[in-house]
């Protein structure tokens, strides 16, 4: 695992990664205006502002730069088990991946390709309103170095993030069942899929190697458990993106900003609420692949040793539990909502579950950059 020792020596180096807003050319005057406006001075040797405040711009910088890397990972999952339209270009389907897929629920290659959607105009919006405010965007095209999947049906573009050897945390299933426990509060919690969150998975078809055994009436157990994978890596992305803008939300200044946190905030958390319920549709069984030898199983949720309050499947509504203080009573609510570390956090997250395996340091420590610019953001 990669880790977020250092930074960028010279600030300047990540000037290369964020591109000025609309107005670079209007600097002098956006300089007077700010100025006269009696603002601190923004335009430093730092990343541009513009009318935003610092704290506002680096917030959304960090999102903007979070649903970028979403936008790339979801990409990957249509081009191959979605549907490839006008609203979502690239790629050309694989017909055995989505129909393992499609064990989960019949809708899974429409809801991905929503999904991926979604992830596309978050990412473009947030951008535009940077600029639109004079502030620096973020452009991440620099790191699209990462293979594609071979396997027919996928672009064979540079990517950000990869999809190909994941080792996915489940423990979301079990946090949002407990009544009693909140990561806010320190707690741990068990994973569903215990092998799912050990070692390296392939989320997607690595090859046409991948599909072999496999019909459109029965995928074999190993595109099942490829299927599988992507359904517990679906909920895991969602329900991080359903903690961070409530998180960083808390540190936002302006109303307008606020408002755009607290409007996209909860569309990730319609996400995750759908993946969380087709996860539970994931067929038991058990694989090795025959490429690392690398052991998986998904056991049914349903029964001892699992089931119960803690892994029934359609138990998909989020319990309510402590929150702020345990003196107080159990809430229903999105947990984790701490606002320390926020941006840090999911960057570890995200991190931790190799979607960046392969990336380059230089990666690493520009998210860091961003994550800590967006975390020493004060209202
Ligand atoms: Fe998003
Ligand atoms: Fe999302």
């Amino acid at each position: 695992m990669q880790n977020f020792t250092g930074g960028l020596n010279n600030r300047k180096d990540r000037r290369k990664f964020l591109k000025n807003g609309i107005i670079a050319a209007g600097a002098a005057t956006m300089g007077t205006g700010l100025l006269a406006g009696g603002l601190p001075a923004l335009a430093q040797e730092d990343e541009k502002s513009g009318r935003l405040t610092r704290g506002d711009a680096a917030i959304l910088r960090f999102l903007a730069a979070a649903e970028i890397l979403e936008t790339d990972l979801w990409q990957q999952y249509n081009e191959l088990g979605g549907i490839q339209d006008s609203e979502v270009p690239g790629g050309s389907g694989s017909s055995l991946y989505t129909t393992a897929l499609k064990v989960l629920d019949a809708d899974m290659d429409q809801y991905i390709h929503d999904n991926t959607e979604d992830e596309l105009t978050h990412e473009v919006f947030i951008n535009a309103y940077l600029a639109s405010r004079g502030a620096d965007t973020v452009d991440l095209d620099h790191f699209r170095t990462l293979p594609s999947s071979n396997a027919t049906g996928a672009q064979q573009i540079g990517r950000l993030t990869n999809l190909m050897e994941l080792t996915v945390d489940t423990s979301w299933w079990t946090r949002y069942r407990s009544r009693a426990k909140n990561p806010d509060f320190g707690d741990t919690f068990l994973q569903a899929i215990p092998t799912l969150a050990v070692g390296k998975h392939t989320a997607i078809p690595r090859t046409d190697d991948d599909l072999a055994g496999s019909t459109l009436d029965t995928p074999s157990d190993h595109l099942q458990a490829i299927a599988n994978t992507a359904g517990f890596h679906f909920g895991s992305i969602e329900q991080g993106g359903t903690s961070l803008y409530p998180s960083l939300a808390q540190r936002v200044t302006s109303v307008e900003v606020l408002r755009i946190v607290l409007s996209i905030g909860p569309t990730e958390a319609m996400h995750f609420q759908t993946w969380h319920d087709k996860a539970g549709n994931a067929p038991p069984l058990t694989d090795v692949d025959p490429v690392t030898g690398t052991e998986v199983t998904f056991p049914d949720l349903n029964s001892s040793p699992f089931g119960g309050e803690d892994f029934q499947t359609n138990l998909i509504m989020p319990e309510p539990t402590v929150f702020l203080s345990r003196d107080l009573p159990a809430c229903s609510i999105v947990r984790p909502t701490s606002t320390k570390g926020a941006a840090m956090g999911a960057a570890r997250a995200l991190t931790a579950s190799g979607l960046f395996r392969g990336q380059s340091q230089e990666f690493f420590e520009f998210l860091r950059d961003l994550a800590e610019d967006a975390d020493e953001a004060r209202p």
